[in-house]
């Protein structure tokens, strides 16, 4: 985390140069963050030359888009994150987390007949969960990783997405289009990818689109999942113009499978790696989970009662440490003043979320694994950090704050709630030495390999 040693070393703002791409300013003040993120965000937009990367990716959604534009898709695809709308896809989250788990149970037994231990790269698995969730969540597709599935669109969506990262091929062609005329087969197959992914988001898409007008059903159910929450929600709305175009629809399915599949996962593999370290905290989670949910998925409405404070601390003690989203840009429209240091207009700012949750100002032994901090005395969550309200701010905060929090939160501990008292997970001896590495999301390099044990049940009696 470089990000947090410069902040020990040359304090709150700080300028650096990114080779042919000029200086950049981080800023790790949390009033300054606060002032660009949630005071005044429409003098601090998102630079538009920057955000080429993620429109290379996913086509001009939430992500990427600003101004007027933002704040109309914003609206529309809000109505897919409603607290009811997630309530509707839960069941998906529970149902590919046991079959995740039963996978892992039937490799466990299967090597503990042969007499050897179970060792599963736990980013890749995952990464497998999760995109089988926003899959099915975002468009009703299946894309079957768990399962094995080595179907041409897995492969495509896992050449432009690798593991916890960006394949930068798709990004040079879009920034360099003459790049497209070598015919190198990286090139070539960047761009089949991209065009595989692409097609099956806008087929789907106009499919959708063209069912509305006869029947909005399939096999006599609702279909429930974020694209037709937003059909229905443009349908509803009492202004044409706010409806999202087939484009737009298709850039903002292709935005969820960007913005929410390594996030959650590389949260969870962190998850993994932090409480293999501190075995202490892994069972104390075990014991509270399982006092209620005897082996069984949380339920919806547990978790949104807050049914389970530790559970809820340690996945946000693990987001302090390791915010899966790293750090945001944005860039000055007026000569500006940060920390005392004045900044010209047109200068891209780096927030880091990273930093922030280390700061010894704001946290004790900040650089400590103590889901602790996060209850109360009465055993309740904490929900905000005493000494700034905006200390902990994975999600971001403000008006480009992420959408799909109360999605991500509710995956992440219905994963962990699982997996967590079904298996043991250590890291496993061939691991090589774990560190952080950034591309899209901050996750565990080179590779977290972990030896799995199968954990005994509680009897009937308890
Ligand atoms: C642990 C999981 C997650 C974390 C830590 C996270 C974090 C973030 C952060 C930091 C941003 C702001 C990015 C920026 O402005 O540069 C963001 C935006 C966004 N996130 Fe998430 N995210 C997570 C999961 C998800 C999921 C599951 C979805 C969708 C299913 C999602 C959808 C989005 C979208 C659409 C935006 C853009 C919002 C806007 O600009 O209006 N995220 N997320």
């Amino acid at each position: 985390m470089y990000f947090g040693r410069w902040l020990q070393e040359f304090g709150d703002v700080c300028c650096y140069r990114v080779m042919i791409f000029g200086h950049r300013v981080m800023i790790s003040g949390v009033d300054d963050m606060k002032r660009i993120l949630i005071s005044q965000p429409k003098k601090y937009p998102k630079p538009q030359g920057e955000m080429k990367f993620v429109r290379a990716l996913a086509g001009d959604g939430l992500v990427s888009a600003e101004g007027a534009r933002h704040t109309r898709q914003r609206k529309i695809v809000s109505e897919a994150f409603h607290f009811e709308a997630v309530k509707k896809l839960y069941p998906i989250f529970v149902e590919e987390t046991e079959a995740l788990v039963q996978t892992w149970v039937k490799v466990c037994s299967a090597d503990s007949r042969d007499g050897k231990p179970t060792v599963l790269d736990i980013g890749q698995q995952m990464s497998y969960v999760t995109l089988d969730i926003i899959g099915l969540t975002a468009f009703g597709f299946a894309f079957n990783c768990v399962k094995g599935s080595t179907s041409e669109v897995r492969r495509a969506y896992m050449d432009i997405m690798p593991m916890g990262g960006l394949n930068l091929i798709p990004v040079l062609l879009k920034t360099f289009p003459v790049l497209s005329l070598l015919p190198l087969p990286a090139f070539v197959r960047a761009e089949q990818a991209q065009a595989t992914l692409r097609n099956l988001v806008r087929r789907i898409v106009d499919a959708r689109v063209l069912a509305r007008h006869d029947d909005d059903e399939d096999d006599g159910q609702p279909k429930n999942d974020l694209l037709n929450v937003m059909l229905r929600a443009g349908a509803a709305a009492p202004d044409s113009k706010a409806k999202l175009s087939n484009e737009e629809l298709a850039n903002n399915v292709r935005t969820f499978l960007l913005a929410g599949h390594e996030t959650t996962s590389t949260a969870l593999s962190w998850t993994h790696y932090l409480l293999a370290l501190n075995p202490h905290v892994r069972t104390k989670l075990r014991q509270q989970v399982r006092e209620k949910l005897k082996g069984r998925a949380p339920s919806f409405e547990q978790l949104s009662r807050n049914e389970f404070p530790y559970l809820m601390a340690v996945c946000k003690e693990v987001m302090r440490l390791y915010p899966p989203v790293p750090l945001t840009i944005r860039v000055t429209t007026t000569d500006d003043e940060f920390g005392g240091f004045k900044v010209p207009r047109d200068t891209i700012l780096i927030l880091s979320p990273g930093a922030l949750g280390r700061r010894p100002d704001l946290w004790d032994k900040p650089n400590d694994f103590i889901p602790e901090r996060w209850i109360n005395p009465d055993g309740s969550i904490v929900q905000t950090n005493e000494k700034h309200p905006f200390a902990w701010m994975p999600f971001l905060a403000g008006e480009r704050a992420c959408i799909g929090r109360g999605f991500a939160e509710k995956e992440y501990m219905c994963l962990l709630a699982v997996i967590i008292q079904h298996v043991d997970l250590d890291i496993a001896p061939e691991c090589p030495p774990i560190r952080s590495k950034s591309a899209v999301t901050q996750y565990p390099f080179p590779k977290l390999l972990m030896t799995a044990k199968l954990v005994q049940q509680p009897t009937a009696a308890g």
